[in-house]
């Protein structure tokens, strides 16, 4: 099982600034440092953390491992993935004014405008990912569609608690099983933790977990001891 490390909220607090720092470049190197098999840039409509310029220098400097574009299925981003051209995409559904992805794609509405994304981009060599929830029937739609790969997500058993979670965590499970069954690659991720991690990656069958915003956090955490004693450092120095 391999760990896809989502970098875009270090872009998010650099543009709580509009400074240059902290770069996702940088953290994307470091955590290919630590052990990332991939990297995973969310480049959205509003540009609200990746910008295009973020995802330029992140292809030309993510070359060693698995490079993972998140995207919505809308003929601008596919013009861009195919300009950039990373290792695979993943198609989210989005909405402006969340604050993450809030579910799976809707297969039934959105069929045939990600059937569209899915073979533009398949066709020029780049896998597909379709980010879904833990449902047989979307597994089911996904291997229609075409999609190389699915996503499913982890986001309800994260914020579940006592049985509903066990209940959330089988269903993850099913469908990882299903997607297997029907040659999916099969993919998970949203919402882990340290903590919820563990039952996740013991589900056999699953190719990556992809994991964002507790890394992040956690990296800061990490860091703030060293970052603190630097800046003494250099004030009393
Ligand atoms: N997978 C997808 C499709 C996502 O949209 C996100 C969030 O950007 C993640 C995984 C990572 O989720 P988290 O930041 O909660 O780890």
């Amino acid at each position: 099982m391999i760990l896809g490390v989502n970098v875009d909220h270090v872009a998010t607090v650099r543009e709580a600034r509009k400074e240059n720092e902290p770069d996702p470049v940088i953290a994307a190197k470091m955590a290919i440092k630590g052990g990332a098999d991939g990297i995973t840039v969310h480049l959205r409509e509003d540009r609200r953390h990746i910008n295009d310029r973020d995802l330029d220098r992140v292809r030309r400097n993510v070359k060693k491992v698995e490079l993972n574009l998140e995207m919505a299925a809308t003929s601008e981003m596919v013009t861009i993935a195919l300009k950039i051209r990373p290792d695979m995409v993943t198609l989210v559904p989005e909405k402006r004014a969340e604050l993450t992805t809030e579910g799976g794609l809707d297969l039934v509405k959105s069929g045939r405008k990600v059937k569209k994304a899915i073979d533009t981009i398949q066709h020029r060599g780049i896998p597909v990912s379709l980010f879904i929830n833990p449902a047989i029937k979307d597994i089911n739609i996904s291997k229609k569609l075409g999609a190389a790969m699915v996503e499913v997500h982890t986001g309800l058993y994260a914020n579940a608690k006592g049985k509903k979670q066990t209940a959330e965590l089988n269903r993850v499970k099913k469908a990882v099983r299903r997607g297997t069954d029907i040659g999916l690659q099969v993919n998970a991720g949203h919402g882990l933790t340290f903590t919820n991690v563990k039952k996740i990656a013991s589900i056999k069958g699953i190719r990556a977990l992809y994991i964002g915003h507790s890394i992040v956090a956690n990296s800061i955490y990490l860091g703030m001891e060293k970052a603190v004693k630097e800046m003494k450092r250099l004030i009393e120095r």
